[in-house]
């Protein structure tokens, strides 16, 4: 296994046309097609960069910023854009192609974090990465503040799970729209 490895060595792009069995009661691309095929380049995209099997350890969020048509070409580009120790963030950018016109339009951007797992089943160490423009430094360094983001954040909800109090909660509620109707007998539980 090489050390480090350039961008552009596990480049990925993934393109299927968009068939009537993919749409929902709307006539729409089901949402969860695209999230398949995302999971899909992100796989292969990893699986190249570190030589082998790699499982999806976590999905940033993922705004769907227009609708996919039947008979569209969608398109989904992965490259790495940043690698820890056994740990890879892939950006997927994902467009969507009318064929008539060749209008196209990008539909959704995601970040996967995808880990690299050995023949023990543990995760392994991945190459590094060559960065060789300035895109390739913006994006690596975006996605280490993505990592570092997310750790505060899990310490951050950890923290709010222990002090949960359900009566200070409660009153926190009172402007939203939801009603608080428990059993008279049971008292509030915390999960
Ligand atoms: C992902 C998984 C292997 C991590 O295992 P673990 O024992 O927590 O291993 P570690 O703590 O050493 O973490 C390994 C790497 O994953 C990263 N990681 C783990 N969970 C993560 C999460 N939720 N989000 C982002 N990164 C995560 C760690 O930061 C670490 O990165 P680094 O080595 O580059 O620093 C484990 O949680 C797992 O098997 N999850 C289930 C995955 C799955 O079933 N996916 C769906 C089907 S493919």
């Amino acid at each position: 296994m090489s050390e480090y490895k350039p961008v552009s060595a596990s480049h990925t792009t993934l393109t299927e046309l968009m068939i009537p069995s993919y749409s929902n009661f709307g006539g729409k691309i089901h949402g969860g097609i695209i999230l398949g095929l995302m999971d899909k380049v992100a796989y292969v995209c990893a699986a190249k960069h570190s030589d082998g099997y790699c499982i999806t350890a976590s999905i940033d969020v993922v705004d769907f910023l227009a609708p996919v048509e039947v008979g569209e070409l969608v398109s989904l580009m992965a490259s790495v854009n940043y690698v820890g120790t056994t740990s890879m963030i892939i950006g997927i950018r994902v467009i969507s192609e009318n064929l008539k016109t060749q209008v196209k339009k990008h539909t959704n951007t995601s970040y996967f974090t995808m880990v690299a797992i050995g023949d023990d089943h543990k995760p392994k160490q991945v190459p590094g990465l060559i960065l060789k423009s300035q895109d390739d430094i913006r994006r690596f360094s975006q996605g280490l503040n993505r990592k570092e983001l997310k750790k505060a954040y899990k310490k951050e909800e950890a923290e709010i799970k222990e002090d949960y109090d359900v009566t200070a909660c409660q009153k926190t509620l009172q402007h939203e729209r939801c009603k608080i109707d428990l059993p008279a007998t049971s008292s509030a539980t915390t999960t």
